[in-house]
C-alpha cells in the first residue's frame, strides 16, 4: 500500500530535498506548492533524481477548500509542514503577510489533519525560538525559549504555541517540531537546491553568488563579537541531512502506539564562524572570495549551536556530511544554475 505524505512548500529548498528523501524511503511524497516563492525548475531537477515525476498540486496552503481536495484524495500517513515565508529582514517590511501566511497555512494543515484523521505531523521549526542564549551557545530541547527579534521569528514560536494549544485538544496526534539550525548546501546531484529569490540574505547563497560573479563582495557583518575570531558563530547543516532528519522523524512518530508533542533539535552539534565558512570556500574551491568587513547586522545572534543528543536518541538520527560537503555541493548548484 503506498504510504502517501503530504509536503506542504514541496518544492522549496527543504522541501524540495525532504520530497527525495521520502522517495528513498520508500514513501509517496504528494508535494504543494503554489511557486510563489518556488522555481518550476526544481520539478526537473526532481525527475532527473527520483527517475519518475513527483506528484504535483499546484495550491496555496492558505486556501483551506483547495487543500482540503487532496485529503478527500490521499489517505495520508503524515503531513510535513514547510510551506511558509522565511526571510527575516521582509518580515519586519511586511509583518501582516508574514503573520498572515505563516500562521493561517498552519492552522489550515492542522485542522485538516484532525478532520481527516491524519495521525502524525511534522513542523518546520527553528533554532529561532532560543534566541541568543544566555550563557551556554550549546542549546538543547530544555533551554528556555525567548521571544524572538522579528516577525518571522514570531511566527516559527507562535506557530509551536499553535501546535501545543491544539495538541492539549487533540492529545491522540503525534506531532513534532523539528527546530533546524542553518540549512546549506544542496543535492549532490546539483539538480536541486536553494533559489534566493533577489539578493540572498543567508550567508551560503552569498558566498556562492561571490565567488561566479554575481554579486562584487561578500560583507562580513562585524568582526568584534566575543567570538574566537570576532564573526558570528553558527550550526550549519547540510540539507540532506536536515532531509533525512524529516524520514526518521515521520517514522518515529508512525512507531508510536500514543499521541505525543516533542521538539528535536536538528543540527550538527558545531559552530562554525562566519570567517571560517569562508575560509572552507577559498580552500574546498581553491580560489579567493572578495570580501570585506562591515558593521553588525541588527538582530543577529552572536553564537548559537544544537545539542543534538535528543535527534540520536529519539529518532536515531545524527547529521553524516560536513561543512565542506555542503560548501562543494552548494558551489556546484551555483556553477549549475549558471548554465540554465
Ligand atoms: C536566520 C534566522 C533563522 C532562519 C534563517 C532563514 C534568526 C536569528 N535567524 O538565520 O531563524 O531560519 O535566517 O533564512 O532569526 N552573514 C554575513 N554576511 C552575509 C549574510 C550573512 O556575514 O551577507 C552572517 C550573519 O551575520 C550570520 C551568519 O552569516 O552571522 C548566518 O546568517 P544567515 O545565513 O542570514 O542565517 P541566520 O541569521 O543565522
Amino acid at each position: 500500500m503506498n504510504r502517501y505524505v503530504l509536503v506542504t512548500g514541496g518544492a522549496g529548498y527543504i522541501g524540495s530535498h525532504t520530497v527525495v528523501a521520502l522517495h528513498q524511503q520508500g514513501f509517496v511524497p504528494v508535494l504543494v506548492d503554489d511557486f510563489r516563492n518556488a522555481n518550476a525548475i526544481v520539478l526537473d531537477g526532481l525527475e532527473f533524481i527520483l527517475g519518475q515525476q513527483p506528484i504535483v498540486h499546484r495550491i496555496d496552503v492558505c486556501d483551506k477548500i483547495a487543500l482540503s481536495t487532496l485529503f478527500e484524495q490521499y489517505a495520508f500517513d503524515g503531513v510535513i509542514h514547510f510551506a511558509a515565508y522565511k526571510a527575516v529582514g521582509e518580515s519586519v517590511e511586511q509583518p501582516l503577510a508574514y503573520y498572515h501566511n505563516n500562521l493561517v497555512c498552519l492552522i489550515n494543515v492542522l485542522s485538516l489533519l484532525e478532520q481527516y484523521q491524519v495521525p502524525n505531523f511534522v513542523f518546520s521549526s527553528s533554532c529561532t525560538v532560543y534566541g541568543e542564549p544566555k550563557g551556554a551557545k550549546e542549546v538543547s530541547e530544555q533551554t528556555p525559549k525567548q521571544l524572538p527579534e522579528s516577525p518571522y521569528g514570531y511566527t516559527k514560536w507562535m506557530g509551536e504555541q499553535i501546535i501545543a494549544d491544539f495538541y492539549k485538544s487533540a492529545s491522540h496526534l503525534k506531532l513534532m517540531n523539528l527546530r533546524y539550525f542553518n540549512p546549506v548546501g544542496a543535492h549532490p546531484s546539483a539538480r536541486i537546491g536553494e533559489f534566493p529569490i533577489g539578493k540572498p540574505n543567508n550567508l551560503l547563497p552569498f558566498v556562492t553568488q561571490t565567488a561566479i560573479g554575481k554579486q562584487a563582495k561578500l560583507t562580513v557583518f562585524g568582526n568584534d563579537y566575543p567570538t574566537r575570531d570576532g564573526s558570528c558563530i553558527r550550526d550549519y547543516i547540510h540539507v540532506v541531512d536536515l532531509a533525512e532528519a524529516h524520514v526518521a522523524a515521520l517514522t518515529f512518530l508512525a512507531d508510536q502506539k500514543e499521541g505525543l508533542l516533542e521538539a528535536v533539535n536538528i543540527g550538527t552539534g558545531r559552530g562554525t564562524s562566519v570567517l571560517e565558512i569562508v575560509e572552507a570556500f577559498e580552500r574546498s574551491t581553491n580560489q579567493s572570495l572578495p570580501f570585506e568587513i562591515g558593521p553588525r547586522r541588527a538582530g543577529d545572534v552572536i553564537e548559537i549551536y544544537a545539542n543534538v543528543q535528543k535527534g540520536q536518541d529519539l529518532l536515531g538520527w545524527k547529521a553524516r556530511l560536513s561543512i565542506e560537503d555542503a560548501i562543494r555541493d552548494a558551489w556546484a548548484w551555483e556553477q549549475f544554475l549558471a548554465t540554465l
